[in-house]
């Protein structure tokens, strides 16, 4: 039986303003692994710039920024030093003004990220509360404590750092900071207005400047539950996500983002923020999204779902409820720079059926109503890099033993472009540095190897999004329509102004007939469509005009 998956109106539908992030694809860049300009081996703006084309071909509608802020690079840039300042590894802010122009000139929108939940340690606010030691204002700014024990040697609770260990640490004087990450990231005191405002004038100077939106790091960290309480047990990293922590998903976030939400505003109704709020519901996640708080959230939920059509069908119905509830687009990720690349993740041990689920796992996230974020070297269909020698790793949680696992160098290995000796132009000299090394076989799937070959994913992407951008059914839109279909086997349909588009996705390990919906727009493999019934193969998604 066809089942509808129910829509409450739309705040803003009503609103006579072009809403181009209710159906946009954005293309994560990390800056420090898409291009390297000058050839010191790391990523850099200038680099970002000259590669900007490749976006505008691949054919997204807006580019996010990962942080290249000035930074001593503990955590990847997430440790911000001077929020208004460009790290020198990465260029200047001539170098920032520039890219953002660029970017307009081609058509593309340009996302940055805001850090507001932590700085660096070596910020100037956190450099004068160790300064001016217990009692100063100056700490106020900060969670600093006296210890628990008799001598104060205990942290003031039991929270864990999401890196593994305390998330605690004691300084010379005797007295504690909270740093729900590394302890080269203490965690701002939300409650004094001072963070308040210099956020608010740290949002103005990028927009000042021309950026279209943020992404706003751990937006559901900043307001921790009064008073500090204790959790009563460890392994908190494994409840992330899943259940209520008094230091995540607090209620008082909201108040910040109804404040940032009137700044944006100030800046006309196109200038977007998406929050990375990583909490244990869709549900949860659409309150950040009512209509005066955010424009988007991550779908984590959808992201941390395996091949599996039925919890995939599960997540995709929660996910349009709970955000046509708010009015709010839905959103759909695969990949970005904290997990394991969906090609390695779907892979089952196996990496060819893991690119194979990989490709229709796009077909599937692309043909849903609403956003959705690409994250850099997944067009060409890279896998997560396995076996990096220890001693390049830069990841402060593979040091820290736990939370996840030391995984993250693995997605962030530098792109591929061209030729065949590394670093694959990354940067500009063959043999040149790359910060982390490229695996050999990575000369096949670069840019220009894969630029015109039908079958590869790069091209496939290309295909893909443009049928997206071209079919009046696909992108904006909040419902599906789910058709019939056997176990494993996922079917929608999406109707437009002027079209109806269809789309057919077999999870199972098996070849399946099914009923020719209509014309073949785009296939994830070889398919061949027969009279009146279609075999779709193994882990295959299909686009149909219908
Ligand atoms: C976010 C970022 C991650 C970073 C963490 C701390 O989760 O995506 O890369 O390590 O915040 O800033």
């Amino acid at each position: 039986m066809t089942q509808h998956v129910t829509a409450a109106p739309a705040a803003t539908d009503s609103a006579p303003v072009p809403q181009w992030w209710r159906d946009a694809v954005i293309y994560q860049v990390y800056p420090r692994s898409f291009a390297d300009g000058n050839g010191d081996g790391m990523g850099d703006l200038p680099g970002i710039a000259a590669r900007l084309p490749h976006l505008r071909d691949l054919g997204v509608d807006a580019v996010w920024l990962s942080p290249f802020y000035a930074s001593p690079q503990a955590d990847a840039g997430y440790d911000v030093a001077d929020y208004r300042a460009v790290d020198p590894m990465f260029g200047t802010l001539t170098d920032a003004d520039g890219l953002i122009r660029e970017a307009h000139a081609l058509g593309l929108r340009v996302i940055f990220d805001i850090v507001p939940n932590h700085c660096s340690d070596r910020h100037e606010w956190f450099q004068e509360a160790l300064r001016e030691g217990p009692g100063a204002p100056a700490r106020d700014r900060f969670h600093f404590r006296p210890g628990t024990g008799p001598d104060g040697e205990l942290p003031p609770n039991d929270w864990e750092s999401v890196f593994g260990g305390p998330a605690w640490t004691r300084v010379e004087d005797g007295e504690w900071y909270l740093h729900l990450f590394a302890p080269e990231q203490p965690d701002f005191n939300w409650d004094h207005p001072a963070v308040h405002e210099e956020f608010r004038s740290v949002l103005r100077f990028w927009l000042d400047l021309g950026v279209d939106g943020f992404r706003i790091d751990v937006a559901h960290g900043l307001v921790k539950a009064s008073g500090l309480p204790d959790i009563g047990h460890g392994e908190q990293v494994k409840l992330l996500g899943k259940q209520e922590v008094p230091y995540f998903d607090q209620d008082g976030v909201h108040a910040i983002y109804r404040d940032w939400r009137r700044i944006l505003q100030e800046y006309g109704a196109e200038r977007i923020a998406v929050a990375e709020a990583w909490t244990p519901t869709v549900e949860r996640s659409a309150r950040y999204l009512r209509h005066d708080e955010l424009h988007q959230a991550f779908n984590f939920e959808y992201l941390t779902t395996g091949w599996d059509a039925a919890a995939l069908r599960d997540v995709i119905d929660r996910s349009l409820t709970a955000m046509n509830a708010v009015g709010a687009p839905a959103t759909w990720v695969l990949s970005n720079h904290d997990v394991v690349r969906h090609a390695t993740r779907f892979a089952d041990g196996d990496a060819a059926r893991g690119l194979r689920r990989a490709r229709a796992a796009t077909l599937l996230m692309l043909a849903l109503p609403g956003s959705a974020y690409l994250y850099q070297g997944e067009e060409l269909g890279l896998p997560e890099v396995t076996e990096l020698p220890d001693e390049v790793r830069q990841d402060p949680a593979f040091f820290r033993g736990a939370g996840q696992e030391g995984t993250r160098d693995g997605c962030r290995v530098p792109l591929p472009w061209s030729g065949r000796r590394a670093p694959f132009g990354f940067g500009p000299a063959d043999g040149g540095p790359s910060w982390l090394p490229q695996p050999d076989s990575w000369r096949d799937l670069s840019v220009a190897a894969q630029t015109g070959d039908p079958d590869s994913t790069l091209e496939f992407y290309r295909r893909a999004l443009a049928v997206r951008r071209a079919h009046p059914a696909l992108g904006a839109g909040r419902d599906i329509a789910w058709l019939p279909s056997p176990d494993g086997v996922l079917a929608f349909r999406r109707t437009g102004r002027g079209g109806s588009f269809v789309c057919t996705v077999n999870l199972t390990a098996s070849p399946v007939a099914l009923p020719t919906p209509g014309t073949l727009l785009l296939a994830s493999a070889d398919v061949g469509p027969g009279a009146g019934r279609t075999v779709l193969p193994a882990d295959t998604a299909v686009w149909w005009a219908a």
